[in-house]
């Protein structure tokens, strides 16, 4: 037999999200068992409906979408990004410094591929999308973690930066609104890692699809508008606001001195254009998206599904023992704390395996987000109120009887 060796590096490429306990739930669904899939950020999976303004951008502009388009994206999208941006205060763009493509998926690894070389440290915040840290593995670097603090409402921990960083640290990620915890971080967290990153000179790159998923009054800091003097790649997408996860629009926005944007843009050209153009269907409605925030900010307010249904669940959880939340003020995430030692849990993961079997409720365990304690879970508040509420007091149900140490530990 041929001996046929998959690339050393998919080694440490993980994702708990559609990992082996995903796919123990399809395995009961296919066996006709009703399980909650908690374990996407996927509004539309819960009923969400697409926004009457992004149907009929789509349908009338349909025929523009034919032929390739440019390389960075439809004219009018780009112009359309470009304003946003600049209304959020970011300076000394054009349109040339914006790429769209198949989500932030997509543009995040046009990004990675460019600016890591191998043996690069890349700073990722823990509790981490995995997304980040797989993009490093991807490119041969390194993802050094850094908190964010669960004592300081998860907001990143300067000090923790600052002592993670080597002579081969190249970058930093922000992920403002954050997934999982969901928080957003005040103007000085923001100022605080622009600063680290201005001193040492590294590259930002900030992660902000949750930016118009802002609930409670809190305001999103762009951390290309406070940094408008250093390198940051700042990236954005229609996935959650407008609940078209499926359609895949996603861009980046390069900003900062000519010695980073000039050489990046270049580079991000070539190999943006090794995939010929982004989705030109989903670059239609960008226009029409971004110009309509107010079905977004319907979903936010008292009376709105994504505020109903955080109020739902945080009633539930505060009902329940042995678990403790800070409370999220943006996107749809939570990531409460159990009482590890209550339940005698050493794996989170059989912790999830287990409620999935009993309760039928799919979640990704804290360590699917590289957390290194099997002592967090992050619950995805999409489905409708009532709903949320059954599956948080299934849970509840579930650990009146659970003691880990009786159980054998599979996964
Ligand atoms: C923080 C973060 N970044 C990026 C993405 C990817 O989004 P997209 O659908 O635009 O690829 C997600 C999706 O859940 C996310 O949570």
């Amino acid at each position: 037999m041929f001996d046929f060796k998959i690339a050393a590096r998919m080694k440490a490429v993980h994702s708990d999200i559609r990992g082996p306990i995903f796919e123990e739930a399809n395995k009961m669904t296919q066996q006709g068992i009703r399980v909650t899939k908690l374990n996407t950020g996927n509004p539309a999976a819960f009923g969400f409906e697409l926004p009457e303004s992004v149907r009929r951008s789509l349908m009338e502009n349909i025929d523009k979408a034919v032929p390739y388009c440019d390389v960075k994206g439809m004219p009018d999208s780009l112009r359309a990004i470009y304003d946003y941006h600049t209304t959020k205060g970011v300076q000394g763009i054009t349109t040339e410094s914006i790429f769209i493509g198949n989500g932030v998926s997509e543009v995040a690894s046009l990004a990675a591929t460019v600016l890591f070389d191998s043996g690069d440290e890349v700073l990722i915040p823990v509790p981490s999308y995995s997304m980040w840290t797989n993009l490093a593995f991807m490119a041969d670097a390194k993802p050094v973690l850094y908190l964010c603090d669960e004592k300081s409402d998860w907001y990143p921990d300067l000090d923790d930066i600052r002592s993670k960083i080597t002579p081969k640290t190249k970058a930093i990620v922000i992920i403002n609104p954050n997934n999982p915890t969901g928080a957003v971080y005040p103007r000085e967290i923001v100022e605080g890692i622009v600063q680290i990153a201005r001193e040492n000179n590294l590259v930002l790159l900030a992660d902000e699809i949750y930016d118009r998923l802002v609930m409670d009054g809190f305001v999103h800091y762009a951390a290309a508008a406070i940094g408008h003097d250093i390198p940051v790649i700042t990236l954005n997408g229609l996935s959650k606001s407008h609940i078209i996860c499926g359609f895949r629009c996603g861009w980046m926005v390069v900003s900062g001195p000519d010695w980073f944007t000039v050489p990046t843009i270049e580079a991000i050209q070539k190999i943006a254009a090794m995939r010929l153009c982004g989705n030109a269907l989903t670059q239609l409605v960008i226009p029409a998206a971004l110009e309509d925030n107010s079905s977004t900010r319907a979903m936010l307010e008292p009376g709105g599904r994504i505020y109903e249904q955080r109020r739902a669940t945080f009633e539930a959880l505060d009902r329940m023992v042995g678990i403790s939340y800070v409370p999220n003020h943006a996107s749809f995430y939570l990531f409460p704390r159990i009482d590890a030692k209550k339940y005698n849990i050493v794996s989170d993961r059989q912790f999830a395996l287990d409620v999935l079997h009993a309760a039928h409720v799919l979640f990704v365990p804290g360590s699917g987000f590289d957390w290194p304690t099997p002592d967090h879970f992050r619950l995805v508040m999409l489905p409708e109120p009532n709903e949320i509420s059954r599956v948080v007091s299934d849970i509840a149900k579930f650990l009146e009887t659970y003691d880990q140490s009786a159980k054998d530990i599979v996964i």
